[in-house]
């Protein structure tokens, strides 16, 4: 459907404003209107009902704003960037690889030179003006800030949110009594200085991220749940080239799809962007070629949906492996590692930190033995090669010589060991979702627009119009409207224009049910519910009507519901 037709709708409809619109507005920024925010919500409270109560993952809550250790640590500092190019003349510039999307079959995995030949190749011209393109150059994706005054500290915007998972793994593995797997996830703004925001809501600033973190035993292939949807199909486009639909269990067996954790979750992705209205003709399933993969993931298949933007990642669900946690141990020292107990206590020879305390007496003092015992708790790796190591005893700190100990390898009776989980994570755009929900619902014909919105999405569930405001028809349509609302329906009175005009307004914003009060009802006590998609109408008595709109909210169908009455 034409992008065009359906901001238009939004705008006018009080789904999306352009942000600031009376300074000019500012690429990449949007306003959600009261319908827009219904909306989101409604995508992000289902989410929460597959990811929180489904998965039985926990929802935590960060700031947006992080010290820059955090992002140089996950490599975003060095690493989150895209290209852009620069027109000599105007000055405009663009994202490097979407200009080369047409004439390449995946422009995103192309360096800075294998691009600029792509460019050169194709003849690109500033789209604008038609100046010359300087060559592609790097561009850093996050927007910079600082903490506090004066000369304060670096900081950033989050560009993603799953940055404030990985750092609270201990704090989280402890909540759930120390076991794996467990899942977290975080609903919440990213931020992104985009390029060349052209693509209303598909490429924002300032965005909505739905995101979940599965930490997993690193050699856990394997997923309780997977059995339940092992026979579904799916449309997947492997790296291979090998597109095809295939069942879940062929798509692991024949490892297209890495294991069972990835599988389910990839499954779970599509069952979601089902579930809130898109076309599953229109969806597929892409995995990553090597070269085009996020710094952190080894494996990442995209949903994509097939919009009139062409073909869309909405989702990516990316193995992650221990990349993240591994480089928060790294650059904090923290210990974010979970404990495998073993069933039997093991024997195991390993290297330990042993204490010279002939070494320490003299140098520590009365310190010494808290020295020793310090240097005993460290892992050998902060030690090896190093001149020196600095031990922190509550906030003092002891710079140790490599005289004071030694590593040795030792044989110990242990009850388990430690390890570094690994990261399954799928990761939804809310507003790409959203856009993309509206693009599959937008139905026309002949100049009448119908979205074909889902109820469990719909901003607005239930119309209701006494046919005249007047003569007890409306104080009958307030006491349904009341009704309603306060069982938490989002419903809409109006008693303005013709029943026609009505229906139409409600139609265009997807609104499933309408129900009208006539003069008939004064007399039968019932009223009619006319379904958005058929047009079709039932009559139902008044006291049955929450739960009749109830009933279509649950998904049951109009035709059904015109058997229950
Ligand atoms: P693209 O290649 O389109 O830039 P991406 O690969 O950078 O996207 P991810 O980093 O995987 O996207 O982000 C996860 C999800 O967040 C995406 O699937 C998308 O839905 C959403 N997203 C990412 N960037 C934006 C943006 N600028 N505006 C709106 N949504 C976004
Ligand atoms: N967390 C996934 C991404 O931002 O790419």
């Amino acid at each position: 459907m034409d992008p065009q037709e359906i901001l238009s709708l939004c705008k006018r409809r009080g789904f999306l404003w352009p942000a600031y619109d009376i300074y000019g507005s500012v690429a990449g920024l949007y306003d959600y209107g009261p319908l827009g925010t219904a909306m989101k919500n409604s995508i992000e409270n289902y989410w929460r009902q597959l990811y929180v109560l489904g998965e039985g993952f926990i929802e935590i809550n960060c700031p947006v704003v992080a010290p820059e250790p955090v992002f140089k640590a996950s490599g975003h500092v060095d690493a989150f960037s895209d290209m852009y190019v620069e027109c000599n003349s105007c000055g405009e510039t663009y994202r490097a690889d979407h200009l080369a999307a047409d004439k390449h079959p995946n422009p995103a995995s192309l360096n800075e030179e294998q691009l600029g030949k792509v460019l050169k190749e194709i003849g690109a011209k500033c789209l604008e003006c038609g100046g010359e393109l300087t060559s592609p150059k790097r561009f850093n994706l996050m927007f910079k800030t600082s903490i506090g005054a004066g000369r304060g500290k670096v900081a950033y915007l989050r560009p993603e949110t799953a940055q404030g998972m990985f750092v609270n793994f201990s704090q989280m593995y402890r909540y759930g009594r120390e076991k794996l797997p467990f899942g977290a996830v975080q609903v919440g703004r990213a931020f992104r200085n985009e390029i060349s925001p052209r693509q209303g809501l598909l490429r924002l600033r300032e965005f909505n991220m739905m995101e979940a973190e599965l930490f997993v035993h690193p050699e856990d292939k394997t997923w309780p749940k997977f059995k339940d949807v092992k026979g579904e199909v799916l449309p997947l486009v492997p790296n291979s080239g090998d597109s095809r639909s295939m069942s879940l269990d062929d798509a692991v067996n024949e490892k297209i799809i890495r294991n069972e954790v990835l599988a389910y979750f990839v499954w779970l992705t599509f069952k979601f962007a089902v579930d809130i209205g898109m076309d599953p003709k229109r969806l597929r399933l892409r995995q990553h070629i090597k070269t085009e993969m996020a710094h952190y993931a080894s494996d990442c298949w995209d949903l994509e949906a097939e919009l009139g933007y062409g073909w869309t990642e909405l989702v990516g669900v990316a193995d992650r492996g221990s990349y993240d946690v591994q480089a928060h141990i790294d650059h904090s020292g923290a210990d974010l590692t979970a404990f495998e107990r073993f069933e039997e206590p093991k024997e195991i020879e390993q290297e330990v930190v042993k204490p010279n305390f002939g070494a320490l007496g003299p140098l520590f003092r009365g310190e010494a033995k808290m020295v020793s015992e310090a240097l005993a708790g460290l892992s050998t790796e902060k030690v090896k090669g190093k001149k020196e190591v600095t031990v922190d005893l509550d906030g003092k700190k002891f710079v140790v010589p490599a005289s004071c100990y030694e590593v040795v390898r030792k044989i110990e009776k242990v009850s388990g060991r430690k390890l570094v989980p690994h990261v399954i994570e799928p990761s939804y755009g809310v507003d790409r979702m959203l856009y993309a929900v509206l693009d599959h619902s937008y139905v026309k014909k002949e100049d009448y627009v119908t979205l074909r919105l889902k109820p469990i999405v719909a901003p607005i569930k239930a119309g209701v119009f006494p046919l005249m405001p007047r003569d007890g028809l409306d104080t009958i349509a307030l006491e349904i409207f009341d009704e309603l609302t306060r069982s938490g329906i989002t419903a809409y009175y109006d008693d303005s224009g013709s029943i026609g005009r009505r229906y139409a307004r409600m139609d265009e914003v997807g609104t499933p049910c309408c129900i009208t009060v006539d003069y008939d009802s004064k007399d039968d006590h019932s009223v009619t519910i006319r379904d958005r998609d058929s047009t079709s109408q039932i009559r139902v008595k008044k006291d049955h009507v929450l739960e009749a709109v109830k009933a279509l909210m649950d998904g049951v169908g109009f035709e059904s519901l015109a058997k229950m009455k």
